[in-house]
């Protein structure tokens, strides 16, 4: 295989200089971690299951006008983005109390919220990536106050997208974490989604069992993580095991 240029590695994911200039390849590691890095295990398959279910999201996204990094897909582990400059602010959307949240204000967890709750995170894991407000944000200068009404608006079309896709395969979206990047094209440049969206970045609870179909299970020790996986996989149709054709999301009635 021919040496490609190092980017930047992750924790989960590596970015490889791109064909063209201006894009990138998104290479999705088995590697996983939580607890700030505290905790890391290697499982088997994850890359391939993430990169899989990143895609189509991202790919239906693109197809709803939400502007996204992603071009298309390369092979199993890997797809061709668009480089764009990461904005430091992890973007938290959530529609059900869990982890950090029940913890932080004492809501039992799976308390439906009053309505969906955006929170920002500064990107730092020196300091944990700790919780901000948007006045940190801007007066820190890691975004303008138009930058954070685009990320806010996006990351609300994201969630109903999201939450209705997984609600028509019997599964509850709790919450997910998102990032935007700055795409310079010309002399323009605008807000768009990047990163990943997959079981490791979002909360997703079976709507009859309750059952975690997420990274939850590691954080937790509970194990079966790649089967919850698979699971999302194959309700959204995007499972190549056992399946000649690819269908698309089956509808849970
Ligand atoms: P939290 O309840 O731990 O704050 O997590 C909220 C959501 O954000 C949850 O779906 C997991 C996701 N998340 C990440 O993807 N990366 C992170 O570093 C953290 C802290 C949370």
């Amino acid at each position: 295989m021919s040496r490609r240029r190092r980017v930047y590695e992750g924790k989960a994911k590596v970015l490889y200089e791109g064909p063209e200039p201006g894009t990138l390849i998104q290479h999705f590691k088995d590697d996983t971690t939580a607890n700030n890095n505290q905790k890391h295990a290697t499982i088997e398959g994850k890359g391939v299951l993430n990169n899989r279910i990143s895609e189509f999201i991202f790919s239906k996204l693109n197809d709803i006008g939400v502007p996204t990094h992603f071009i298309r897909s390369i092979n199993m582990r890997e797809q061709l983005i668009r480089e764009v400059e990461i904005i430091p602010c992890e973007v938290v959307v959530r529609n059900v109390a869990a982890g950090s949240l029940s913890k932080r204000l004492g809501i039992e967890e799976g308390t439906q919220l009053p309505r969906s709750i955006i929170e920002f995170y500064y990107k730092n894991d020196e300091l944990g990536d700790p919780m901000v407000s948007e006045e940190h944000i801007t007066a820190f200068g890691w975004a303008t106050p138009q930058e954070i009404d685009d990320m806010m608006a996006l990351a609300l079309r994201v969630n109903d997208f999201l939450a209705g896709l997984f609600l028509g395969i019997g599964i509850r979206l709790v919450d997910f974490k998102v990032e935007f990047g700055r795409l310079y094209e010309g002399d323009m440049v605008r807000v768009v989604l990047a990163d990943e969206i997959s079981p490791d970045s979002c909360r997703l609870w079976d709507t009859r069992t309750n059952d975690k179909l997420d990274k939850d299970r590691f954080r937790h020790d509970m194990g079966g993580l790649i089967e919850a996986y698979q699971e999302v996989a194959r309700r959204l149709g995007i499972l190549f095991e056992n399946e000649p054709k690819r269908r698309g999301p089956t509808l849970v009635k």
